[in-house]
């Protein structure tokens, strides 16, 4: 593609800073690093202003993913070789401003603030700049500030992956279905619970621990705690449910299949899959031969009983975006519970609390620092050994000032 067709806002400078590990057994740090740039007619760049952390990031700092995503990337830039993907920037969505757009993207202009994804073989967002496609972008929500609406780009394309594409739910057809969640108040469970009531889903009961069932209920779920002693009676009370989304994977999660009715077509859908660990284990093939057998294992139980069962991964899609960002304009859905708003610098101590998967709502990035956050509850408490923080290995985080932006005149745009 010519440069010429590339879009730009202005001539921004040549560096970044982004967080990253350049090995998968070391700590995260913070580098100055080339901006991206557009390289292909259906990109765009974006001057992150806030990001979210999402238990992927943790988990792909530390190689999950590492064969899969790797081939992937070898498959999107037609090479002979399997790319690195170190030095590797997590950071799967944001909220930010275009900067730039290749000649073939339609829908947003170089200058909009809006709402992305990444997709997963990608360079993330945890860093001041990031690449995205044209179908991963939505124009932000105008009623809420760019911390809140950082909160659900991907979590809600994940919740799409699982409802839509998978389990078949549309507003159209929602009305009289009965959904059980597990890990109602995580990100994906906050997202998913929104996005039934609003499609008008009859019934949406969620699992979580005690503390958040108030939150789950103000979501508009019917909260069950996964720790109570009838927990398994609550759930036969509030059944038969035609879709289960389990964002667990525990023994109840599975046990729960139950619960689910008979001959009605119902659908277990997981987003918690063995692929990609699989895959990290055995190589591509055999790894995919051990989640196909899983995944056989898995449905036998269900064919019986005329239910069936299927993972689902994250998709990039603009569908899902706009239909949020209208959502949350229209009051439709509300901003999940924000529970604490870092700074650029505390990158490390976010991804301590991420990878402990008991987040209420979502953990913000606060990279523009232009407003002040939004209220949260009492932060939870740090652990003190952490894998992500530079201090527990000898790596110096580079400090340095943000990229120069230069005010000259813009390129001709053709
Ligand atoms: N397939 C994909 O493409 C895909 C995409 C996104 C995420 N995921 C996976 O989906 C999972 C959830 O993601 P997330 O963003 O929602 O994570 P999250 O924000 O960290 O939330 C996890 C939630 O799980 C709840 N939880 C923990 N133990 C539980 C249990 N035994 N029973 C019921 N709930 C329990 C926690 O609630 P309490 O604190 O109340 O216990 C917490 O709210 C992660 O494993 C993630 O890797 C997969």
């Amino acid at each position: 593609m010519r440069a010429s067709t590339v879009r730009r806002a202005t001539t921004v400078g040549n560096t970044m800073r982004a967080w990253m590990t350049e090995n998968y057994k070391g700590p995260l740090v913070c580098r100055e690093v080339s901006i991206p740039s557009i390289t292909q007619p259906n990109q765009v760049l974006i001057k992150v202003k806030a990001t979210s952390m999402n238990p992927i990031d943790c988990r792909m700092t530390e190689g999950y993913g590492d064969q899969i995503l790797s081939t992937w990337s070898q498959f999107e830039s037609f090479s002979f070789q399997r790319p690195s993907r170190l030095p590797l920037i997590a950071g799967r969505d944001c909220c930010g401003e275009v900067i730039a757009i290749g000649g073939n993207v339609t829908g947003v202009n170089v200058g909009d603030e809006v709402i992305a994804v990444v997709p997963g073989p990608w360079a993330g967002s945890h860093a001041e700049y990031v690449l995205t496609k044209s179908d991963a972008v939505a124009k932000k929500p105008l009623n809420v500030n760019y911390l809140e609406a950082s909160t659900l780009p991907y979590v809600a394309c994940t919740s799409w992956a699982a409802l839509v594409s998978v389990a078949r739910i549309n507003p159209n057809n929602a009305s009289g279905i009965r959904v059980l969640i597990h890990g109602g108040s995580g990100g994906i469970g906050s997202a998913a619970i929104q996005m039934l009531k609003a499609w008008g889903a009859e019934k949406v009961v969620a699992t979580c621990s005690e503390n958040n069932m108030n939150y789950v209920t103000s979501l508009g779920g019917i909260a069950v705690d996964y720790n109570s002693q009838d927990v398994k009676d609550q759930l036969i009370a509030e059944g038969p449910f035609d879709v289960i989304l389990d964002c667990v994977d525990t023994d109840l999660a599975r046990w729960s299949d139950k619960v689910m009715g008979v001959w009605r077509n119902s659908v277990h859908v997981s987003i918690v899959s063995p692929m990609l660990k699989d895959t990290d284990r055995y190589g591509i093939p055999f790894g995919l031969l051990s989640t196909a057998i899983k995944y056989f294992e898995r449905s036998c139980g269900s064919i019986g009983n005329g239910r069936w069962f299927s993972y689902a991964y994250f998709m990039p899609n603009s569908q899902c975006l706009n239909q949020i960002s209208e959502f949350i304009d229209n009051g439709k859905i509300k901003i999940p519970h924000i529970e604490k708003v870092y700074k650029f610098n505390e990158f490390p101590t976010a991804y301590d609390r991420c990878a402990l998967l008991h987040t209420k709502g979502k953990l913000i990035i606060d990279i523009a620092e232009e407003s002040l956050p939004p209220k949260i509850d009492s932060p939870p408490p740090s652990p003190t050994l952490s894998p992500y923080h530079p201090g527990t290995k000898s790596v110096p985080i580079i400090d340095l000032k943000p990229p120069p932006i230069s005010t000259e005149p813009p390129p001709v745009v053709v």
